[in-house]
């Protein structure tokens, strides 16, 4: 997924719990390029705040534009929260029954995606 934000459209930004203003990072800084972890983004555009779980990738910040590249992105507003809060059961029930390196990796990584779509949920009902 890819997502391509300009400034005129864009207030600030949220990724990985930094806030980024468009006079700090878009306008006053040389690009800078950085991991996306698996979490919320959160976007202000037209006054409205716009949630969303992203799952890992990369952003790239500077030249008047926000270039954010991911895995995988939804929108709070798209989550079924039944849906989020069954997987997020069996990701925890995964995790417990996992076994060995590789599937213990594999099970917190799927808990940690369910847990960000379940935040993305709840804070849209903020
Ligand atoms: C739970 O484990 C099953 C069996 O390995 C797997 O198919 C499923 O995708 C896992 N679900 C989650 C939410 O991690
Ligand atoms: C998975 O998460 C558990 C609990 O948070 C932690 O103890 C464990 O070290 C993690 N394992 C891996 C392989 O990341």
């Amino acid at each position: 997924m890819f997502v391509m934000l300009n400034i005129f459209s864009l207030v600030c930004i949220h990724i990985n719990s930094a806030l980024y203003s468009t006079f700090n990072a878009v306008q006053n800084h040389a690009p800078i390029a950085t991991a996306v972890d698996i979490g919320i983004l959160r976007i202000r555009l037209n006054d409205q705040w716009v949630t969303m779980a992203l799952m890992g990738g990369f952003a790239r910040i500077g030249n008047n534009k926000i270039t954010i590249l991911v895995n995988d992105a939804e929108k709070s507003s798209d989550i079924d929260p039944e849906e989020a809060k069954q997987t997020l059961e069996i990701a925890e029930a995964n995790l417990s029954k996992a076994e060995g390196k590789r599937q213990l990796i594999e099970a917190n990584l799927s808990l940690r995606r369910a847990r960000t779509r379940v935040e993305a949920i709840n804070m849209l009902s903020q």
